[in-house]
């Protein structure tokens, strides 16, 4: 069985907390997270994914070759004006990819799970998406949320279906 939340689960929607104790708690929801993470060949997974409401993620952009990015309380200090356009998709809706438009390039800071304060700078690519993305997840916001009405429209189905539990 799966352990992650998927569209229409309302922890999906909620502004997660800030996370303020650094204990065997929180090693254990990152550990959790990574590994659910693997499980499901991802490049990133959010606290509320796995139905926890706390302003966690974690990010793999090398498929297990190197350590995941733990980010605790992420926050976007610096964002590009030039943007790009590329595919996405999320573990929590299955069977869902779509042109997201976003800033190419971020700046992030973030703890650790030991609450040490460490900065991304410039992050480009594929750990710039995820961290956008990710940080979009704390704050209630799905990539859907990104495209046009109409674009969402188009979903309509394929989103009934995730909310009532149809898909493989
Ligand atoms: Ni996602």
């Amino acid at each position: 069985m799966s352990e992650l939340c998927y569209y229409g689960d309302p922890v999906l929607r909620k502004t997660a907390a800030p996370v303020s104790v650094f204990d065997d708690g929180l090693r254990a929801l990152v550990e959790k997270m990574v590994e659910a993470l693997r499980n499901a060949n991802g490049v990133g997974l959010a606290a509320p994914q796995v139905g926890v409401s706390s302003r966690v993620a974690v990010i793999d952009t090398e498929y297990g070759e190197a350590p995941p990015y733990v980010l605790v309380n992420p926050e976007i200090v610096s964002a590009s004006d030039e943007t790009v356009t590329e595919d996405e998709g999320c573990l929590s809706l299955p069977g869902i990819s779509l042109d997201v438009k976003r800033p190419a390039q971020v700046s992030v800071r973030a703890q650790n799970e030991k609450g040490e304060e460490y900065t991304i700078e410039n992050a480009s690519g594929l750990l710039a998406k995820a961290l956008q993305h990710e940080i979009d997840h704390l704050n209630g916001i799905l990539f859907i949320d990104h495209v046009s009405a109409v674009q969402r429209g188009l979903l309509r189905g394929k989103l009934k279906k995730i909310s009532a539990g149809e898909f493989d």
